[in-house]
């Protein structure tokens, strides 16, 4: 008897395991982490793991099932679902049974999985995208849905992604704000419910929250440790994060596309592509998740993220609408002066009917203003040849002001409820991208410039209003398309500049940071972060997009903002990111103008440090009254570490900057640069030479007693 309930414990013990085994799993791996899925015995799919890396292959079988991969609407789960679809017969459930999986090597680096999902009672299917960067530690992922039915379905919801995890605790991380003050990082615990970041601005989707989180395990992470997922979204339209805490403490972050007021008619055989959703998942906190994304960037996903930048002279803050062909010559020569790369003509060159002179008309008539530039940008371009610098231009191609003869023509164009007064954000209103003809227009107004004056070497494509007035007279009775139809339009044109210009490098702005993603960023070389240049505001924005993006792709400009601050301060801060300035070298004593000659020419040796090493966050605006980062490049042979005194207290303590990133065995030489003319520096043992072990574990006195000063160290290994 004995030795038969052996025997079936045995069996049965045999028999669970070997049907374990047999479950199909599917494994997203990176070199540090995995994303693990399996089919359940229903036939589902489940997510059973994300986190660090496993390993051992045997452990798989014994992972939990945990919770369905792509949860749908009408089911047995009571949250949140990542699809809600309504079927032809009324019918609103979906449930979706894993079909098959593929496992494709794109390079010895990047791997992408797809894994296709159907219904078992409705002829529709829905397909799992994965893109594993190995080293990057990068997941991109999106959905494909599409279906067999007789006339088109409605997708009330359609996730980009949908990530289960199963931790104690859990602390969100927003990047909200508004015009002129983006980005501020505020940290929350998130508890049963739902916690939703979102936008509904339509164009200038990201004004006021962006499309970004961090999300800490179990506790708050550091910048050195501690688990964290960071992910974004790369769509220039409405987003949605949702964040929901079930009964169990388990936690579903549900990303994609806002699905506010745009339940979307998708037709028979055509396939609803949702817009990509990355993360990284950081073991050693926020600082190696931005260095993920950094690196990631830079390789793969901006344009032309292994090439150099320019720097440049913008008129927009030292002119404003007030200049003339006169005023911009001076300014060039300025450019000349500085040593800039380039000469950059903002706003209020066009227009003849209702001349551009302030931002109450004109927008939509791109020809030169005759009286103001009575040569033409030809004869910009030209000067600017002459002088040895590049030409660039600022267009805000998609929307109109209705003193416009582009409005008196094609009201038909523009985004606007027919019966009703219209609203207008910075007195505009907002081009209806939907429309194929307003594509060809908006197509033109870059590739007409482009044709007449082919010098022309950079673009501003600004964007100043979220949508208002919200109906497309093109889309009649398909209203809800309007949102979604509008971003894919937008692409449709970039994609057609792309082709056309493929070496023409964009900056992408939206009153400051008003749009900041990173699909913009495939089609654009940077982005202007923020109208504030106030640099200690600029201290903590730059923290905040630091989190995502690369200093490459982020512009600060030298301003007049805060007189408070020096000019080396403005100057110093600028320099952590893609340097301009927006200033005119009149605002500027002779002493102020050859620190910034000479700020531009250590910016220009420095550059592959700034622009393509890896970033270290030393010590954080929030909540002191020093802020200090470095870069390195990626042989540890240079590096560079910028330190800020925003308001130091009488009689604080202050440590020393222990830096990261350097060898620890090579031994360095710190140099103090960026001095005014004439004056010493005054760090200790500067132009000393240091093991990197010290200056990692010991540390410099970066930081100083005195209110706004700043110091940039250069430090160089020397064999
Ligand atoms: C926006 C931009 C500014 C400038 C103005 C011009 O506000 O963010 O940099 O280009 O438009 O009107």
């Amino acid at each position: 008897m004995k030795g038969k309930i052996i025997f079936l414990t045995c069996f049965l013990l045999i028999s669970y395991l070997v049907k374990a085994e047999n479950k199909q799993v599917i494994k997203i791996s990176t070199n540090d982490i995995d994303l693990i899925y399996k089919v359940g015995d229903n036939g589902r799919l489940y997510q059973s793991y994300l986190g660090k890396k496993l390993h051992h292959p045997s452990d798989l079988a014994y992972l939990p099932q945990e919770a369905e991969a792509y949860l749908t609407h009408g089911m047995e789960d009571y949250f949140e679902p990542a699809i809600h679809v309504v079927h032809n017969d009324g019918n609103p459930s979906l449930l979706l049974k894993y079909i098959s999986h593929t496992e494709n090597s794109i390079s010895p680096e990047i791997s992408e999985t797809v894994i296709t999902l159907q219904d078992d009672k409705y002829p529709v299917t829905v397909k799992l995208h994965y893109i594993a960067y190995t080293k990057e530690n990068i997941i991109k992922t999106f959905t494909e849905i599409s279906h067999q039915e007789k006339k088109p379905i409605e997708l009330q919801k359609y996730a980009s992604s949908m990530l289960h995890l199963n931790h104690s605790q859990y602390f969100l991380t927003e990047f909200s704000g508004d015009w002129a003050n983006e980005v501020n990082m505020k940290e929350q615990p998130l508890e049963f419910g739902k916690k939703i970041l979102d936008s509904k601005l339509g164009t200038r989707a990201n004004m006021l929250c962006s499309p970004f989180f961090q999300l800490s395990l179990d506790q708050k992470a550091e910048e050195n440790q501690g688990e964290i997922l960071v992910g974004t979204l790369g769509w220039t339209g409405n987003f949605r994060f949702t964040f929901e805490i079930d009964n169990k403490n388990k936690l579903r972050i549900i990303s994609g596309i806002n699905p506010y007021a745009s339940e979307y008619l998708l037709k028979p055989n055509e396939v609803f592509k949702t817009p990509d959703f990355y993360f990284t998942y950081s073991l050693s906190g926020k600082g190696q998740a931005s260095r993920n994304f950094h690196d990631w960037a830079r390789k793969y996903q901006v344009k032309d993220g292994g090439k150099d930048r320019m720097t440049l002279l913008n008129n927009w803050e030292a002119t404003y609408f007030d200049f003339n062909e006169e005023k911009l010559v001076k300014l060039m020569d300025d450019a000349v002066k500085l040593g800039v790369d380039m000469f950059l003509l903002d706003d209020g060159w066009f227009a003849n009917k209702y001349p551009r002179s302030s931002d109450h008309q004109g927008l939509g008539d791109w020809e030169e203003t005759a009286d103001k530039l009575p040569n033409g940008i030809g004869y910009l371009t030209e000067t600017a040849k002459k002088k040895g610098i590049k030409f660039g231009i600022w267009i805000e191609p998609e929307m109109v002001n209705p003193k416009s003869e582009l409005y008196e023509k094609h009201k038909d164009w523009v985004i606007h409820l027919p019966n009703r007064e219209e609203y207008y954000f910075r007195n505009q209103l907002v081009l209806d991208l939907s429309n194929p003809k307003v594509q060809d227009y908006v197509f033109n107004v870059v590739d007409n410039l482009m044709t007449k004056y082919p010098d022309i070497a950079f673009f501003k494509w600004d964007c100043n209003s979220p949508i208002t007035n919200i109906y497309s007279p093109y889309l009649k009775d398909k209203q809800s398309h309007l949102y979604i139809d509008y971003v894919r339009g937008l692409y449709n044109v970039l994609d057609r500049i792309k082709a056309k210009y493929p070496n023409l490098p964009m900056m992408l702005c939206s009153g400051g940071g008003g749009r900041s993603d990173y699909e913009a960023l495939k089609y654009f070389t940077e982005f202007w972060i923020s109208d504030n240049t106030d640099p200690i505001e600029r201290l903590f924005i730059q923290w905040g997009y630091s989190q995502i993006f690369p200093a490459k792709v982020m512009c600060a400009h030298v301003t007049t903002w805060n007189k408070n601050t020096s000019i080396k301060f403005r100057t110093d801060v600028a320099m952590m990111c893609k340097l301009g300035f927006d200033i005119k070298l009149t605002d500027m004593s002779k002493n102020d103008e050859s620190y910034c000659e000479q700020a531009v020419k250590n910016y220009n040796r420095l550059k592959p440090v700034i622009l393509d090493g890896d970033m270290f966050r030393l010590v954080s605006p929030y909540g002191n009254n020093h802020t200090s980062t470095m870069y390195v490049d990626k042989a540890q042979q240079n590096a560079v570490v910028f330190a800020f005194d925003i308001h130091p207290r009488y009689a604080e303590k202050t440590l020393p900057v222990r830096l990261q990133g350097l060898d620890p065995d090579k031994m360095y030489r710190i140099k103090e640069i960026n001095l005014m003319p004439g004056a010493n520096s005054s760090l200790p043992n500067n132009e000393k030479l240091f093991s990197g072990e010290f200056l990692m574990n010991v540390g410099l006195d970066l930081f100083t007693k005195q209110q706004l000063n700043s110091r940039i160290v250069e430090i160089t290994a020397e064999d």
